[in-house]
């Protein structure tokens, strides 16, 4: 039995460039593990079938789950160690909020391909496993890598980086609000799409722009102040609009001294980054006093340099 610490992640730069010729888009950003993390076990299972155990009543569904769709992935890629290990029982502890842009369901199909990767002694290498994770989702290759990286392309292609000062991170998000990342993605391309680059050519320089920009420097050189002002999210433009109560959030969190706020990914989550556990904790309290609103959820955790890895 293996047991896999599957960290969420947030951005700390998501810029949308343009269009591809795949229907997605192309995007430049700096992807972030986090602590918050989901605890998978795995098992061989008595049935010839995968079995995913979850207490979320959200993803009890397999067809839902991205577990089960990572798991059945490696049965198709890999039919001979299906054949000779039959199917395997994963149980899912989820503690990363569920559809908050924080790759909660990411990072556990992540989890799924390292862990049959090892149970099956299947011996594919980091690039291998990120090449099948990328068939499942577009951040999923950055949760088999993990750390800090410049994610180009659909979001697939890596250049890991130095990763930050271990700054604490208060996270909080409604509870019943949840944000359609397609939805995110397409309203975005009606209200910015004059702004797309026309040619694919061009998408190379922004990558190095934000390679050699300000953002990359500072958190090379752990500059927190530095990192704090140079974060950036797109789709910040079609979500706040959409949901008034993001924005307030965010905007209490700025009044309440965070270094820096921002929704992450296509959201609702909104993060707040603080120097200490002692800062984010205060943080905490203060927003949570102001918003009053029992429906918020708060999480407590801190940067991490550490994908997916095995429990000690
Ligand atoms: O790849 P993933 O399943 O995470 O993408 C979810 C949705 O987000 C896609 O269906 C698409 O609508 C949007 N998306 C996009 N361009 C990307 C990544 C995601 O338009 N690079």
């Amino acid at each position: 039995m293996l047991t896999l610490i599957a960290p969420a992640k947030i951005n700390l730069y998501l810029e949308i460039v343009g269009d591809r010729p795949d229907g997605f888009h192309e995007l430049v950003m700096i992807l972030q593990n986090i602590a918050l993390n989901d605890r998978l076990t795995l098992d061989f299972s008595d049935s010839p079938q995968h079995q995913v155990i979850c207490d979320h009543a959200q993803l009890r569904d397999p067809a839902e789950n991205l577990v089960y769709k990572a798991a059945t992935l490696m049965a198709q890629t890999f039919p001979t160690a299906f054949g000779k290990y039959g199917g395997v029982l994963i149980r899912l502890e989820k503690n990363i909020p569920i559809a908050a842009g924080l790759a909660g369901g990411s990072t556990d199909a992540a989890a799924t391909l390292v862990g049959i990767n090892l149970l099956w002694h299947l011996g594919l290498t980091q690039p291998e496993l990120e090449a099948l994770a990328a068939q499942l989702g577009s951040d999923i290759p950055f949760c088999v890598a993990g750390g800090t990286a410049i994610a180009t392309g659909r979001g697939e292609k890596l250049d890991v980086i130095t990763s930050p000062p271990s700054l604490w991170v208060v996270l909080a998000k409604h509870d019943q609000l949840a944000v359609s990342t397609p939805w995110a993605y397409k309203t975005y391309r009606q209200q910015f799409s004059e702004t797309y680059l026309d040619d694919p050519e061009q998408v190379p320089a922004r990558a190095a722009r934000l390679h050699s920009g300000p953002l990359v420097s500072a958190i090379a050189q752990g500059d927190s102040q530095q990192l704090a002002e140079h974060l950036y999210n797109d789709l910040e433009k079609v979500v706040l609009p959409a949901h008034p109560q993001v924005q307030k959030l965010r905007d209490a969190f700025a009044q309440a001294g965070a270094i820096a706020t921002m929704m992450s990914g296509s959201g609702p989550t909104v993060f707040a980054l603080c120097e200490s556990e002692f800062q984010a904790q205060d943080l905490k309290r203060t927003v949570a006093a102001q918003m009053h609103d029992p429906e918020l959820g708060f999480w407590i955790t801190h940067l991490s340099s550490q994908g997916v890895h095995l429990a000690l």
